[in-house]
This record gives C-alpha cells, sequence and structure tokens, in this order.
C-alpha cells in the first residue's frame, strides 16, 4: 500500500537526519512481493468511465537487482475469477505502470475484480494477493428519465435549496449505486445518513464540494457511491442540498449566466431475485425547500447558518407537506461525465488545534490610526472558554491553510456567532504600514471583496452544539470570534479541505529555516488543490491560473501523486481552449483572457510533466490535438515585423522586481513550446517515419527558425542580450537560444555576475524564478544557487520563512519588517508559485530525476549534488546533510547525502523493484575514490558498470538499497 508521508515528522526531526533512516521496503527481507495495485492511477476507482482503464502495480523486495521479466494480468467479473473478460496471457515485458486493459468490451455499471502475475528477472512467478477490483460507471447507459431538477421558485442568491423524495423498496437487495451529480456543489444523504464511501479499513470517507470545478459549459462531473448499506427493505428518502460553488456566486465571473442550481440523481438497485429498480430526480417526485438550516452559501463570502432551522429532512418520517414540488433545470447543455481522480476531503491527519488564542476588548492608544487591541488574556492550550458579548477572541492556528473550523458551542437560542478569516494579523495598527486595523486584530485587506466568514445561530441546546461549514471555504491562519451574547466555547478546531492525493515526496536537511520552507511549499500545495490547482484560496480569485501551475506543476507532481489530477485539468484545459487554439489564463476559464504567454503554455508543459513523472502517455495523447491546435495559435501571432512573437504578453515576469519585455518572454516561451512538441511528438513517435516523427522534425525546424530570429531581435553584435536581466538571461540559456558555445559560456558568467553584483539576490518574477535554480545548477553555476537558496534578504526564499511565513508567498515582500503589508491588493500569503524552489530540492540537491527516455522513473537519473561550495556569503552556513524521498510509481526512491567532517561523503540510496538507475557522484579531488558498503563501487552486488567522467562517478545500479563513500 502506498502510504502517505508523515511530512511534519520529517520535518520535526529534520534537525537530526540520520542517513540510518533509510527507508525500508515493506516487503520481508528477500522476498518480492506484487502490490499497491492501481486502475485508472487510483486504487480500487468506482465509477470509471475509462473503456480501456490503465492497470498498474509494484513490485517491493529487499533485495538487489530486481526487475519484472513478464506480466500476466486477468480481470474477471466475479472474484473467484471464474468469469474471465481478459486475460493477457504472459506478456515478456518489464512495464509495470499504466498497461491498457484490451479485453472484451466492458459493461456499464459493473464491478471486476482483477489480479496480476509476475515472473522476476530469474523467472520466479509472484502472484497479487490484494483484493483489486474497479468498477464502471454509467459509461453509456445513460441516465435513464433522470433530470436536472430545480427549486421552482427561485430565491434569492446563495440560498441552499433542500430537494427530498421518498421511495419504497419492496424485496431484498443484493447491490446499490447512487449516480449523483449538481449544478452548484451538493451533498446527498440517504435515510438521515450522510452517503459516503468506506475505505480499506473500513471507515467512511466524505467527499466534500461535489461535482467538483469542470468548466461547466461543457461538461459536469457525477460520482458513483455504493449504497446498498444505507439502504432498507420497505420506505426509504433520499435527499440533497445544493449550493453555489463556482456554478453560481462572485466566483463563477458571471460565466455561466444567471443560472439556477440544480440536482440530478439515479438510484440503481439491485435485488436478489435477480430484478433491479432505479429512482431518478424527477419534479413530479421531488420536494424543494430553500429554509434549511443553511441559509446562505458562497465560496468568496461564506456561510450563514441558523441551527433552530435543523431537522430530520433527510430521514423518513419528516413531514414535507409544506414543500413545494420541483421545476426542470434547462441551464446546463453539456456532458455529465464520470469523475476520476482524488476527490476533495477534510484531511483528517492534517487537523490543527489553536497554538494561541488572545481574547481583547476594545483597543488601546486610540490616538493612533487604528491604536492596538486591548488584551485579556491568552491561553495556548485548547480549553473550554466562555466569551462575553463586547469580547473577540483571535485564534492561530499557528499554520496558513485551506479549509474551514469546527466548533463546539453552548449558549441561548438566537445567539449569533460571528467568525471571521484571515492569513495574517495586523501589527502596529499604523495606516502607513499598511495594517486595516488595530495592531493584533485581524488583517484582512487582501481579501479584497471576499467577506470570508461564519455566522452561526445557536438553537440553544444543553449538551452544546457542534458545526462545520459545507458550502465554503477559506484560506486562514487566523480567525476571530465575537457573539452577541454570552456563550461557551467548548472546542474549536482547524480543518484543513482539499484535493487528497497522496503525498508523496519528503525533503529536509540539517538547516532548519530549509525544512521550513520546505513545509512551506507543501502547505501552499495542500492549501491551492482544491478540485482544481488553484492561485490562492483565500481573496476573491481562488481560480485556475493556468500560469501558476505551468511554473509549478513540476514540484507538485514530487510532493503528491497528481497522475489522475493533471489529467482531470487537462480536460478543463481543452474544454476552455478558444477556437483559435488559445489556452485561457484560467482553467475552468470564467474570467479574463486567453493565449498569453508562460500562462497559456501550461496545456503543453503539465501535459509533459505528467508523462514524465507517471509514465502517463495517454495524457500525451489525448491532449495532442489540442496542443498542436494552441501551435497554429501561436503561428498566427506574427507581424510584418517579426515572425515569431509567441502568445500574449499581459503577464510577463509576474511580480518581479526588475522589468524583462514580456515580449522577450513570449518569444521565448514560443521556442520552449516548439522543443516541448518535438519531444512529446517523439515519444508519441512509434517508428522513424510515422506520423510523429515527421511532426518531431517540424518542431525541431521550428525551434530552429525561433532561435535564429530570437537572436537578430535580442542580441547585439557581441551576442549578449539587449534585455540585461536576470530573467531575460535564465530563459535564454534554459532554452539554448545563445548562437555558439563561447557566448552561451559568456553569458553564464554574466549572469552569474548579475547576480553576485545584486548582493546574490534574486531580483525574479514567477517566469525567471520559475527557470532559475535547475538552469544556473544546469549551467555549472550549482554555487550560485545555494547561494541564492541561503539567502535571507529580501528578496529570497528565507526572507519570508524568517518573517514567521507558514506558507509561500505571492511576493518576495507581501510583508517586510521595515514597511509592513504591500499595498498591492494583489498580496496572498498563500501563493504556491515561488514553491518552485522544491523542484530544484528533490532534482539537484537529493538528485532524483526521471530519464526522459523511460520516465516514470522506470529508469531514475539520480545526481546528488552536495554543498560543495568553497566560499560562502557573509552569515551562510554550509548544507551538510540532505535526505530526500519520492514514491514514484515503482515504489519509493531515496537519496541521502552527508559530509563528514573528515571531507568524505556519504551517499545513501534506495531503488524500487523493477527500476535501474545511473548514479552519478562528483568527486571532490581526482583522487578520490568510491566505495560501496565498504568494498569497491565496481565490486558491489546489484552495480552494473562503474566509470569516470569529467570529474564524476558514474555508477549504473539496479533496485535494491546502497551505502556509497566517497573518499
Ligand atoms: C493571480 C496570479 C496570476 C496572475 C496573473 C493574479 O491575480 O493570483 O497568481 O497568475 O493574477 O495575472
Amino acid at each position: 500500500m502506498k502510504k502517505t508521508l508523515p511530512f511534519i515528522a520529517i520535518i520535526f526531526l529534520a534537525a537530526g537526519v540520520a542517513l540510518s533512516t533509510l527507508n525500508k521496503c515493506t516487503s520481508p527481507a528477500g522476498r518480492t512481493i506484487v502490490d499497491d495495485l492501481r486502475v485508472e492511477y487510483m486504487k480500487n476507482p468506482v465509477g470509471t468511465d475509462a473503456s480501456q482503464p490503465r492497470f498498474s502495480w509494484k513490485m517491493e523486495s529487499g533485495e538487489r537487482g530486481v526487475s519484472q521479466a513478464a506480466y500476466t494480468i486477468i480481470v474477471s467479473t466475479d472474484n473467484a475469477f471464474k468469469k474471465v473478460v481478459w486475460n493477457s496471457g504472459e506478456v515478456l515485458s518489464d512495464q509495470s505502470v499504466a498497461i491498457a486493459y484490451k479485453g472484451v468490451a466492458l459493461m456499464p455499471a459493473t464491478r471486476y475484480f482483477w489480479k496480476v502475475e509476475v515472473k522476476d528477472q530469474s523467472s520466479k512467478k509472484i502472484a497479487s494477493t490484494e483484493k483489486a477490483f474497479f468498477e464502471t460507471g454509467l459509461m453509456d447507459s445513460g441516465w435513464s428519465n433522470a433530470q436536472w431538477i430545480k427549486p421552482l421558485q427561485r430565491d434569492t442568491i446563495c440560498t441552499v435549496p433542500m430537494f427530498r423524495t421518498t421511495c419504497t423498496l419492496n424485496k431484498k437487495i443484493r447491490s446499490a449505486r447512487i449516480y449523483t451529480s449538481s449544478l452548484g456543489i451538493y451533498d446527498v444523504f440517504i435515510n438521515g445518513k450522510r452517503v459516503g464511501r468506506y475505505d480499506e479499513n473500513g471507515n467512511i470517507v466524505y467527499d466534500e464540494f461535489k461535482p467538483g470545478w469542470t468548466d461547466y459549459t461543457r461538461t459536469v462531473s457525477y460520482s458513483t457511491y455504493d449504497v446498498k448499506d444505507f439502504l432498507t427493505k420497505g420506505n426509504n428518502v433520499l435527499a440533497a442540498y445544493v449550493a453555489a460553488g463556482w456554478w453560481q456566486g462572485g466566483i463563477s465571473h458571471g460565466k455561466y449566466g444567471n443560472p439556477d442550481l440544480g440536482f440530478i440523481a439515479k438510484l440503481v438497485v439491485n435485488y436478489t431475485d435477480g430484478t433491479s429498480e432505479t429512482v431518478a430526480s424527477d419534479p413530479k417526485t421531488w420536494k424543494c425547500n430553500s429554509d434549511g438550516a443553511i441559509q446562505k452559501g458562497d465560496i468568496y463570502n461564506g456561510e450563514v447558518y441558523d441551527a433552530r432551522k435543523e431537522s430530520a429532512w433527510t430521514s423518513p418520517g419528516f413531514d414535507d407537506s409544506g414543500w413545494q414540488t420541483c421545476g426542470i433545470n434547462t441551464d446546463f447543455k453539456g456532458k455529465i461525465i464520470a469523475f476520476a481522480g482524488p476527490t476533495v476531503q477534510i484531511r483528517k491527519n492534517l487537523q490543527r488545534s489553536p497554538v494561541k488564542i488572545t481574547r481583547y476588548e476594545g483597543i488601546t492608544n486610540e490616538g493612533s490610526d487604528f491604536g492596538m487591541i486591548n488584551v485579556k488574556d491568552t491561553l495556548t492550550q485548547p480549553a473550554t472558554i466562555s466569551l462575553a458579548k463586547g469580547q473577540t477572541l483571535v485564534y492561530d492556528m499557528g499554520q496558513n491553510m485551506t479549509g474551514w473550523v469546527k466548533f463546539k458551542v453552548k449558549g441561548k437560542m438566537g445567539t449569533e456567532l460571528t467568525l471571521r478569516f484571515a492569513e495574517m494579523l495586523n501589527d502596529e495598527g499604523k495606516k502607513s504600514r499598511g495594517d486595516d486595523g488595530p495592531g493584533g486584530s485581524l488583517y484582512r485587506s487582501n481579501l479584497r471583496s471576499a467577506k470570508a466568514m461564519l455566522q452561526y445561530k445557536l438553537k440553544g441546546a444543553a449538551e452544546g452544539e457542534e458545526y462545520h461549514p459545507s458550502t465554503t471555504f477559506f484560506g486562514f491562519r487566523y480567525c476571530d470570534l465575537t457573539a452577541t451574547d454570552s456563550i461557551t466555547i467548548e472546542s474549536l478546531t482547524g480543518e484543513v479541505v482539499g484535493t487528497a492525493s497522496e503525498e508523496t515526496g519528503s525533503f529536509s536537511t540539517d538547516n532548519p529555516s530549509i525544512n521550513q520552507l520546505f513545509s512551506n511549499i507543501i502547505w501552499g500545495q495542500r492549501s491551492n488543490f482544491l478540485s482544481i490547482p488553484t492561485d490562492c484560496p483565500q481573496r476573491d480569485e481562488r481560480l485556475g491560473w493556468t500560469g501558476d501551475i505551468e511554473i509549478f506543476g513540476r514540484t507538485a507532481s514530487y510532493n503528491a501523486d497528481l497522475a489522475a489530477f493533471f489529467q482531470k485539468w487537462m480536460g478543463d484545459m481543452r474544454d476552455s481552449q478558444r477556437g483559435d487554439g488559445a489556452f485561457p489564463s484560467v482553467a475552468p476559464h470564467c474570467w479574463v483572457g486567453y493565449g498569453q504567454a508562460a500562462w497559456a503554455e501550461a496545456g503543453i508543459i503539465v501535459p509533459w510533466t505528467t508523462y514524465l513523472m507517471y509514465d502517463n502517455k495517454n495524457i500525451l495523447e489525448e491532449n495532442y490535438p489540442a496542443m498542436e491546435k494552441y501551435m497554429s495559435f501561436l503561428a498566427n501571432q506574427s507581424d510584418e515585423n517579426y515572425h515569431y512573437n509567441g502568445a500574449g504578453t499581459d503577464y510577463g515576469d509576474w511580480v518581479s522586481y526588475v522589468h524583462t519585455d514580456n515580449r522577450y518572454i513570449s518569444v521565448c516561451y514560443y521556442a520552449y513550446s516548439a522543443l516541448l512538441m518535438e519531444k512529446i511528438s517523439l515519444a508519441l513517435s512509434a517508428g522513424k517515419d510515422d506520423e510523429y516523427a515527421q511532426k518531431a522534425a517540424s518542431y525541431r525546424a521550428l525551434n530552429d527558425s525561433i532561435k535564429q530570429e530570437f537572436q537578430s531581435r535580442y542580441t547585439a553584435e557581441d551576442g549578449m542580450l539587449n534585455q540585461d536581466t536576470q530573467t531575460a538571461y535564465l530563459l535564454a540559456l534554459k532554452l539554448n537560444l545563445f548562437s555558439t558555445g563561447d557566448i552561451r559560456q559568456k553569458a553564464i558568467d554574466h549572469l552569474r555576475q548579475l547576480i553576485v553584483d545584486n548582493g546574490n539576490k534574486l531580483n525574479t518574477g514567477f517566469v525567471g524564478t520559475g527557470v532559475m535554480m535547475p538552469t544556473l545548477s544546469d549551467a555549472g553555476l550549482i554555487d550560485i544557487a545555494y547561494n541564492l537558496l541561503l539567502q535571507r534578504d529580501n528578496p529570497s526564499w528565507l526572507y519570508s520563512v524568517d518573517q514567521g511565513a507558514t506558507t509561500v508567498w505571492e511576493r518576495w515582500n507581501s510583508y517586510t519588517k521595515e514597511d509592513g503589508f504591500n499595498r498591492d491588493g494583489m498580496n496572498s500569503f498563500n501563493h504556491y508559485a515561488y514553491g518552485v524552489v522544491g523542484e530544484w530540492l528533490y532534482r539537484y540537491v537529493a538528485g532524483i530525476n526521471p530519464d526522459e527516455s523511460r520516465p516514470g522513473f522506470k529508469h531514475i537519473l539520480l545526481n546528488p549534488n552536495p554543498d560543495f561550495r568553497k566560499t560562502l556569503p557573509e552569515g551562510q552556513k554550509q548544507i551538510t546533510q540532505a535526505d530526500a524521498s519520492y514514491d514514484s510509481y515503482y515504489g519509493k526512491i531515496h537519496s541521502a547525502w552527508k559530509i563528514e567532517n573528515n571531507g568524505s561523503v556519504k551517499y545513501n540510496i534506495a531503488l524500487p523493484a523493477n527500476t535501474t538507475a545511473t548514479l552519478t557522484l562528483p568527486l571532490p579531488v581526482e583522487q578520490s575514490e568510491v566505495f560501496e558498503s565498504g568494498i569497491a563501487a565496481k565490486d558491489a552486488k546489484g552495480v552494473f558498470s562503474v566509470k569516470r567522467e569529467n570529474g564524476k562517478e558514474k555508477i549504473e545500479l539496479g533496485s535494491g538499497e546502497y551505502s556509497f563513500e566517497v573518499k
């Protein structure tokens, strides 16, 4: 089983990283097992519409040099494997990721069981033992007579209508599934119980914010739930509520018109006698009411909840005679497709208790702009707190995060609680520092028009009442709470809500600030992957800004398993692509434009990354026509002066300190697109002369032509750039746009100087920072990259860490000690783009890289780069140890190094079974020797070959655990 990594534990243990903490394979020493069986990159998915689902598994072994020689997959409709629908036969292949089903056509709404047997390198057979299955969704079988229902009377915006129907099931139930979706976000209940799924351990898991965000002009997703255990023989109630979600309210930016909310459901019950029954959403048999406990729900603004209006409306026996009949919603014209990928959930293991609670009443220092809050007392432990009218409690969760709070409160019926959310506190209560209120109170200007609050009216239950919202989410570290009457707060915790993709990466060093930076990167991802990859979770945006994920996507794919997530999101990109081929600036598209350089290119870069990281070739095939359309959009941007202008210039090197010409960036990204299209075409090509091979050649030629025009447009006579910025040099180096090797070397030297002259500081924005660290390292400037990593002055990564950041900020100077808050309205404290440095930590510091020619980490390029800097900028300390892991589709890859006091360097590595690696170790001096577990590396078991090249030792390895030492 793939395990969620204990990031927190890793981070806190980081100071004492021991090389002995090598992750052990889960299989007993010497035995190989086959496990972690997946279909469409998911564990036992229920409700997939893929006609040829793809199978993956892992081999795990404590031995070295283990590989797969052959596999046999068997798929059956019964778990005794008597009704086999596909037997692959023995396939001589070492492939174990994403193997497509090739049996008889799959039937809709059917559960299929599967197993795999592999033969290892010595022809030993190993059979999977997990109970593995997948279940098809409705496929093309349709929704029977299910209709989109809506409240007949349209209420004010953001009300939350409830729908219910009763049905009688007269026979013994063998199996039952409910298929549901909504226009808006919904939750569904059967007989008073919220519908969810049971995980492997028998715990119920609920999905939040269903059906997720897609481009609703074309697509909405449906979910499938096994509801046999929710139904009974006799009378049953199906119920659901629908809130605005992404369909209505500010976040939709009016994209879908002025639509009504809607709900659709189809319950299919199979009886033990072989008959079946369907109950579908139908305005004639469903009733509706909009005056429930959730009075209002909106993503930007929050939720209004009146507990006095709670009732048993989801249960049998409830009197709905006062409810209205429903209407038919015709606002949706697109397709309903099966949801694929990880769902949004409450991340239970990330729950936060407040680290500090401050009670204040009134303000002090009234003469100043806002004054300071008048603190009554502070509490550090979560405890029962009595709060009087007029007082305010400020909760500090100790972590900027996305989700909501859950609380338990006691008080008189009708008392109203108000909770407001914020990422930061005002510091000195001064307008001159950008504060928007008294020092110590919530700083909320950066939320802009998002109200981000909860209002809760007590029902007055003697035993207390517990609540969390479900129709909104907040990006916050702090919340404050006031009440219209005295109350007692029994508990309040922060719940993290987001896409529950499995976390797959870890990274730590002996430098606590770097470990905090890594934690901030992880939290940026946890906060901003909510159904789609978003820019920020707090203000009135929270949109799928394509540039942000273009930059952060690679880091994100180390941090978590995004194989299915990105495949789904690329569907949003295709749906939102403009007719002329321009990809949007936000996907799903609901606002702003299309075809902007470094944003729109996400349509090519994200599939390429997904292919590299997960060997997901399908994402390349599926998106190839859309990418080609984008390339023709780019081709159409020529003008009378230039052929190769590239995409639009709206954003450029967003939020940089030094401006680089926006058009320059577009041209570079055009070259980038052509380069990737060549690689993608080659990846899809089956042979020398096929269509993909020809396309590859034409993209190669295109890249050359762009390069030539680039040189005449942007280089001076000496070959150097007429754009003298870090970003300009970084892009030209990354994309190899210089005409000769000599000029390239001059450019590298110049870039080094630009950074040194800037006090060893970067001054780049999203684009320059996006490519900075790998480009410097590939250009031989890894010492400069380390200098930048460990820089603490503004602008730098550690500057925000030193200001107490717990997530990555939108700007290098979102807050500074000198000036307080950045005055720009665009000032998020939870933006992942600058977290792109995470990619460099994994790929260059720890050195864990996929090999383009055998992607998905089938072959691993392990290039660890210890901090060998000879001269350190003032105040910096060398990093002497690093430890990272990445849980690939073959299993966990581990890479750790430690520079010993005597100058020798130890490398502990682990490679999962069925992979090989090229390990490249830097040699401090020519005479350095390399040992593995005490013997010469070349003699070690599992080592195929050792070669010395350009001051480095290249070691070809089979799977297993190794301890190398360079002395
Ligand atoms: C978003 C960014 C985005 C940018 C582009 C901002 O408002 O938060 O992250 O990429 O706009 O203009």
